[in-house]
């Protein structure tokens, strides 16, 4: 039986850029429409919503999820997706950025973008005439990861508003905590963040000033930490942890030996292992927007409170959200 979903409306037609586009009620609204749609794709439904319609993925680095989940929503949604190869496209002869969004967009209704450099989102937004998915800008932000991580603790945990969350790792340059602090502090009251990275590796002092409003307004106490500890474990709700952003100190000047050593020194530290969740408690989960490498024992991977592979799989339903919302 054909379902009706309600797309949410401040969507339509917008680009996705920053996790600070998206209001409470946008978010709640997006992960009612993610959840319902999930219900009907798990009930052996199909949706046919964007017959027709077609997006263009414009990946410039590495991905496994985002771009597999962002075609597998489109195609869920009954569209089409342009199989454009970046290694293998007209960028290998010197096409700039913009003259390739221009191209895409002259074929697609919507662009998906991942691009190592920060300022190459605003470069394509200029350049295209429909939206673009913002799926990762360099360090700066991953505004669709950070929907579908709150989807997840939504879903997992029953409510966001409340919660103690440790978001661990690589805060310097991991993108997807930078995009979920500043949707978490301004649309939801946390009772406490817990920011556990080493020195050299903490969240970038514009983030913090960006979130520091919100954090005062809601009351939400901040605590910064080197490593993990048996209080803090204790103490979470949900333990958030990330990955040393290896290619992005490789790919840049100065501090990065310093940066990485500081990383490798502190592993043991910030290590996720079946030993560490003796700690924590019954109902809490431990999410990774993954890939893990070495920072989440697969020791941890039968744990009920895994969450980070179900993670994966709440990312296609909230990408089926933001794609039926923005062309519907
Ligand atoms: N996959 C996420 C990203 O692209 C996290 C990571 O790669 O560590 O930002
Ligand atoms: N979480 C995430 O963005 O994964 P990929 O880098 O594999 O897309």
């Amino acid at each position: 039986m054909p379902a009706i979903f309600t797309p949410v409306a401040s969507l339509k037609g917008q680009s996705v850029a920053s996790a600070t586009q998206f209001s409470r009620a946008d978010i709640d609204a997006l992960i009612q429409l993610a959840l319902d749609m999930r219900a009907h794709i798990e009930a052996g439904n199909t949706i046919d919503a964007l017959h027709g319609r077609v997006m263009t993925p414009l990946f410039f680095e590495d991905s496994s999820r985002t771009l597999s989940s962002f075609c597998a929503a489109m195609m869920r949604l009954g569209g089409n997706v342009v199989n454009f190869k970046v290694e293998t496209s007209s960028v290998n002869k010197g096409e700039t950025l913009q003259d390739t969004v221009r191209t895409l967009d002259a074929y697609s209704d919507v662009l998906v973008l991942r691009h190592p450099k920060e300022e190459a989102l605003e470069q394509a937004i200029g350049a295209a005439t429909h939206p673009v998915m913002n799926a990762g800008n360099g360090a700066g932000e991953h505004p669709s990861q950070a929907l579908l991580d709150t989807l997840t603790i939504h879903a997992e945990l029953g409510a966001v508003d409340g919660i103690t969350i440790a978001l661990i790792g690589d805060l310097k340059k991991g993108r997807t905590v930078h995009s979920l602090l500043k949707l978490l502090t301004h649309n939801f009251d946390l009772k406490k963040v817990y920011l556990v990275a080493p020195a050299g590796l903490e969240m970038p002092q514009e983030v913090l000033d960006h979130v520091s409003a919100d954090v005062q307004r809601r009351g939400i106490q901040l605590e910064q930490a080197a490593g993990l500890t048996p209080t803090i474990v204790g103490d979470c709700d949900v333990l958030y942890t990330t990955r040393l952003q290896k290619e992005r100190f490789e790919a840049s000047a100065t501090g990065d030996a310093d940066a990485m050593a500081a990383f490798a020194a502190a592993k043991s530290g910030l290590l996720i292992d079946k030993a560490r969740l003796a700690d924590a408690k019954a109902k809490m989960i431990v999410m990774h927007p993954l890939p893990r490498v070495d920072e989440l024992s697969v020791d941890v991977d039968s744990d009920p409170r895994a969450a980070y592979f179900r993670q994966m799989r709440y990312g296609l339903f909230m990408r089926m959200a933001i794609l039926f919302s923005v062309l519907a």
